[in-house]
C-alpha cells in the first residue's frame, strides 16, 4: 500500500493496521520466528497509552521478592523500564534474539501490534497478555509530542491539523486506534483468564487496586502480609510519574534504533484530558462522534 506520514514518521498499512515503515518487516519476522514461553508476560499496549508506567508497574509487582522497592538498588531506580522490559520489536531491531533465550521466567516482553498479528505462539499458549490504552485524544496529543521529541535531524513534523485528519481516518501507529481497542476488548470478554483489558485513566484513578488486580491475573497475588506492609503502596509511589520521571537513567538514557532519543520523552505530563488545551471544541466533537460510532454495541466506552 502507499505510504503515510504521520508526524514524521512513515507509515504503510499491512492486514488493515498502520505499521512504521522500519517495523513492518520486523513484525512480520517476529510473527513467524518468536516462541513464545507458557510464563511469558505480555504486555500489549496502544502507543503513548502508558506502556512506561505499565512495564515498571508490572516488573516491581512480578520481582517483589527480589528487590525491597525502596532500596536505592531497585533496577528501576536505575534503569529505564523499557530495558526492565523491552519491546520483542526492539530486540529484533538491535538482532538482540539471543538474548530472548537468557532472560530470566517470567520473561517480560512487551508489543504494540494489534491482538490479530501477535506471533500464534503468543496467542496459543498459555502465557498471559495484559492490554492497556487510553482516551484516544490524549493518546493523540501525546503521540504528536513524542514524535516532535524523537525526530530524527532533516525531518520535518506535518502540521498539528494535518495528523488529526489522519488519526479521524484511522491513520496512527498500529492502529486504528479503535479497531485495535476492539480487538483486545472482544478477547478480553472472551478469554478473560488470557487477556486483561484496561484504560491509563483506571490505573491513574486508583493505581493501588489494579496493582491488585495485576497480581492476582498474573498469579502472584499479595500475601495478607505484603498487604498488610505496604507492599502494594510501595510499588505506587516507585512507579510513580515523579520517581520515575526523576530517574537519572530516564532523564539521560537512550532509545530506539530507528532514531536514538533521550528516554525522557516516554516522560511529559502524565495527565488525564491535555488533549483540551490542544483540540478546538469541533475536533473533540469529531473525534468523540467518531469513537462512539466505532465502539458502538462492543460495550467499550471512553
Ligand atoms: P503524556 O504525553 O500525556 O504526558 P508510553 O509509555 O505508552 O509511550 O506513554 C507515554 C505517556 O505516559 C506520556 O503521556 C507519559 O507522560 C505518560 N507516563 C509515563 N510514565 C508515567 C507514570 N509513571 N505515570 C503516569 N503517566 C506516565
Amino acid at each position: 500500500t502507499s505510504k503515510v506520514i504521520i508526524g514524521f514518521c512513515p507509515c504503510y498499512k499491512y492486514q488493515n493496521f498502520w505499521y512504521p515503515e522500519h517495523l513492518l518487516p520486523i513484525t512480520l519476522d517476529m510473527q513467524t520466528t518468536f516462541k513464545a514461553q507458557p510464563s511469558d508476560i505480555i504486555l500489549a499496549t496502544m502507543m503513548k497509552s502508558g506502556t512506561t508506567w505499565l512495564k515498571a508497574i508490572i516488573f516491581a509487582v512480578v520481582n517483589r521478592h527480589l528487590y525491597t522497592n525502596t532500596h536505592k538498588n531497585h533496577p528501576l531506580l536505575n534503569s529505564s523500564p523499557h530495558d526492565c522490559f523491552p519491546f520483542i520489536h526492539s530486540i529484533y531491531e538491535e538482532n538482540n534474539q539471543n538474548q530472548l533465550d537468557s532472560m530470566p521466567s517470567p520473561r517480560l516482553l512487551a508489543v504494540h501490534v494489534p491482538f490479530s498479528h501477535l506471533p500464534a505462539s503468543i496467542t496459543e499458549s498459555g502465557c498471559k497478555v495484559v492490554y492497556l490504552c487510553r482516551n484516544p485524544k490524549d493518546a493523540f496529543v501525546s503521540l504528536r509530542y513524542y514524535l516532535e521529541k524523537m525526530k530524527p535531524v532533516g525531518y520535518e513534523m506535518n502540521p498539528f491539523e494535518k495528523d488529526f485528519d489522519l488519526f479521524c481516518q484511522g491513520v496512527f501507529p498500529f492502529g486504528p486506534f479503535w479497531d485495535q481497542m476492539l480487538e483486545y476488548w472482544r478477547e478480553s470478554i472472551k478469554s478473560p483468564e488470557k487477556v486483561l483489558f484496561l484504560k491509563y485513566e483506571d490505573l491513574k484513578e486508583d493505581p493501588a487496586k489494579n496493582i491488585k488486580k495485576f497480581a492476582e491475573f498474573l498469579g502472584c497475588s499479595f500475601s495478607a502480609e505484603e498487604l498488610k506492609r505496604g507492599v502494594v503502596e510501595e510499588i505506587v509511589q516507585l512507579c510513580d510519574f515523579k520517581t520515575m520521571k526523576n530517574v537519572k537513567a530516564n532523564q539521560e538514557g537512550e532509545h530506539g534504533v530507528f532514531a536514538r532519543f533521550k528516554n525522557s520523552a516516554f516522560f511529559r505530563k502524565g495527565e488525564i484530558g491535555d488533549w483540551k488545551d490542544h483540540f478546538t471544541p469541533d475536533m473533540a466533537e469529531r473525534v468523540d462522534k467518531l469513537i462512539e460510532q466505532k465502539l458502538l454495541g462492543s460495550g467499550l466506552m471512553f
